[in-house]
Order: C-alpha cells, then sequence, then structure tokens
C-alpha cells in the first residue's frame, strides 16, 4: 500500500466570473521513503492539488468534485474535520507556498513550534522548546535558541521559509507536502534543505511531495515526477526516464528551455511561448495544443487521455486500458512522435 494514493481529484471555483476548473485530473502516489516532484508553470494547479488534499481550500468559492486521497487506509477526503486536524501536521506536514498562513505573526517561532508539538504530543514546555531548538538548527537557522524569541516579521524571507520547514519537520510526519519551499532561500540553503529531507527519508522513512518550479532539484532529488499543465497531470514517471526521454510536448519544452539557460542554478524553470488557456473559457481540446509544435487537428477536438506509452494504440485495438498502474503515463496523442524526436534535445 502507498503512503499516499490520489485518485481523480477535480477542483472548481466558483468564481464571480464563472466557475473555473482549477484541478481537472489528477492522480499521483508517494511510497514510504520517496520523494515525488510535482512541477509545472505558475498557475497550473500545484498548490490547489496540495491544499486540496488537506481540505484547507476555502469552500466556497473552492468545490472539490472528485476524488480519493488514501493516506494510510484512510481517504483523506472523506474525513471529518476533527479528525484531520489530528492528520494535519501530526502524519501529514505542509510547508505552504504563503508563510503568511503557516506562521502567526503575533506569536514567536519558538512558541508556534511548541505549541504544535505540544498539542499532538505529551511533551513538557522546556523538552518541546529543546525540540524547537533542534529542528531549527537541522534546517540550518544560526543561533536557533536565539531565534526561538524572534516574531516572523523579524526574520528574513529565508529564515522564515526555514522555520516553516522546521516546524513541519519537528512532529515527526510520514509524509510532507512541501510547496515551493526553496524558492526564497539561495543555493547552498536550498542544497542543505534538500540534503535534510534526504535525510529524514532514509532514516525515517518520509514520503515527500515536492512542489517546485526548480528543475535542478527535480533532476537531483527526485525519484519520480508528475508534469502539470493546466489543471492536469500530463505526464508522470522515473525522474531519469521523463528527463531523458520526455513524451509531452510540454515537459519537451520545460527541459529544452531549462538546458537552454547557463549560470550557476542551472535548470531553472523559463516559459515556454505563448499562455496556458483562459481557464474561465478552457478549449475543447488539448490544453496545450496552441503552444504545441506537435499539435495535429485531432488535438483541438479533444482531450488526450493519460495512459502508458504506446497505450493509445491499445486502447484503440483493445478498448481497454492496459496497464492502470504504470509507472510511465503521459496525456498526448502525438507523444509516440515527441518520444522519437527525444534524442535532440541533449
Ligand atoms: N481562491 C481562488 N479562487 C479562484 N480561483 C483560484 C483560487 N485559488 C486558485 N485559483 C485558480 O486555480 C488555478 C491553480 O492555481 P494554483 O494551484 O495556485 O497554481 P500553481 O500552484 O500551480 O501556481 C489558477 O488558475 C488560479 O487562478
Ligand atoms: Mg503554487
Amino acid at each position: 500500500m502507498s503512503l499516499l494514493e490520489v485518485k481523480n481529484l477535480r477542483v472548481r471555483f466558483d468564481t464571480r466570473r464563472g466557475p473555473v476548473q482549477a484541478v481537472e485530473h489528477v492522480s499521483l502516489r508517494v511510497e514510504r521513503g520517496e520523494l515525488v516532484a510535482l512541477v509545472g508553470e505558475s498557475g497550473s494547479g500545484k498548490s490547489v492539488s496540495a491544499l486540496a488534499l488537506l481540505s484547507l481550500l476555502p469552500r466556497p468559492p473552492a468545490v472539490v468534485e472528485t476524488g480519493e486521497a488514501w493516506f494510510e487506509g484512510r481517504n483523506l477526503l472523506a474525513l471529518g474535520e476533527r479528525e484531520l486536524r489530528r492528520v494535519r501536521g501530526a502524519q501529514i506536514a505542509l510547508v505552504p507556498q504563503d508563510p503568511n498562513t503557516a506562521l502567526h505573526p503575533l506569536y514567536t517561532i519558538g512558541d508556534q513550534i511548541v505549541e504544535a508539538l505540544r498539542l499532538h504530543r505529551e511533551l513538557s514546555y522546556a523538552a518541546a522548546r529543546e525540540l524547537a531548538a533542534q529542528a531549527l538548527a537541522e534546517v540550518g537557522v544560526p543561533a536557533p535558541r536565539e531565534r526561538l524569541d524572534a516574531y516572523p516579521h523579524e526574520l528574513s524571507g529565508g529564515l522564515r521559509q526555514r522555520a516553516m520547514i522546521a516546524m513541519a519537520i519537528a512532529l515527526e510526519p510520514k509524509l510532507l507536502i512541501a510547496d515551493e519551499p526553496t524558492t526564497a532561500l539561495d543555493v547552498t540553503v536550498q542544497a542543505q534543505i534538500l540534503k535534510l529531507l534526504a535525510r529524514l527519508r532514509r532514516e525515517r522513512d518520509l514520503g515527500v511531495l515536492l512542489i517546485t518550479h526548480d528543475l535542478g532539484l527535480v533532476a537531483q532529488y527526485a525519484d519520480r515526477v508528475g508534469v502539470m499543465y493546466s489543471g492536469a497531470i500530463v505526464e508522470s514517471g522515473p525522474t531519469r526516464e521523463l528527463f531523458r526521454a520526455p513524451a509531452h510536448p510540454y515537459t519537451r519544452g520545460l527541459l529544452a528551455s531549462a538546458r537552454s539557460l547557463d549560470g550557476p542554478q542551472g535548470a531553472k524553470l523559463e516559459s515556454i511561448g505563448g499562455l496556458p488557456p483562459d481557464p474561465l473559457a478552457p478549449p475543447p481540446g488539448c490544453a496545450f495544443a496552441a503552444r504545441c509544435a506537435f499539435a495535429v487537428e485531432a488535438c483541438t477536438r479533444a482531450r488526450p487521455p493519460s495512459l502508458p506509452p504506446g497505450g493509445l494504440r491499445a486502447l484503440a485495438s483493445s478498448g481497454v486500458d492496459v496497464d492502470i498502474a504504470a509507472e510511465r503515463r503521459v496525456a498526448c496523442f502525438e507523444h509516440e512522435r515527441v518520444l522519437a524526436r527525444a534524442g535532440d534535445l541533449a
């Protein structure tokens, strides 16, 4: 059994201008000790997916239309608020993209970590404070004991981000969902955080769902990756395979633009020409078709299903999806042509 298995998540926002399908088709899983990355342009539905799993979206306007999220034998999307509160933090920790949703401005960093610890575990104040200081030290906060008495606004963006990560790992969760946790950090600290996560994966069997823009981090640390575009995971698979031979034109575009960039940071995500479709008026076909060099007429007519590479032909001949548990999936009618050109990316 996977640590986390998300099936067919769909989330809509009912806005004043009309319904917005923010997440249309997200299925993913994270095993114990595994790091799965979710990448994609801003607005593709990464944060909404993460927040939906923990029922942290404001409802309304959010509506979770369909989906299951199995964690340790329980469907998170069917849990009541009381049960969820026990899961959040203690079993699944979230490092949200927006630090303001995680850190209270009126309490010191130390008191916030201590409170979270004591809410879920029987610890004296002094023992909890000691654990909080240790957690801050682990994420590389200098002078951690003094920092415990700081208020969030007294810390730099980078230190605040590290404090959030410290708070998340202090509770020793089984799953960490980290939404762009290293964006405000310099490269050295980024590496330090990712190395810490690698150690926690080994020592505690921690599963990590890492949302990031940084393909360099993905290449170096992720076991598997899901690529999101316009609310859907358009391609997923083991990192090395997907980087070596991307099957979706969007993934291909991401990798090509990352590789064309030089500089010490290397693979930062650059946007591809054109814009994603207006979420209020999505096209009937593939959401990427208008920007896609591989698009054919069929792409503007129907949404391509997410299948193992080559699965479309199998589907056409036998009518069944051959391998529903496939590691590698792609949602593109023309992926065989894309795969055939994998060589000219290198
Ligand atoms: N509260 C909201 N009301 C309406 N639309 C929203 C809300 N939050 C997010 N969205 C929409 O959902 C889509 C996905 O957003 P998000 O998950 O934050 O993207 P990402 O994290 O990939 O950058 C976007 O089109 C965004 O505008
Ligand atoms: Mg986001």
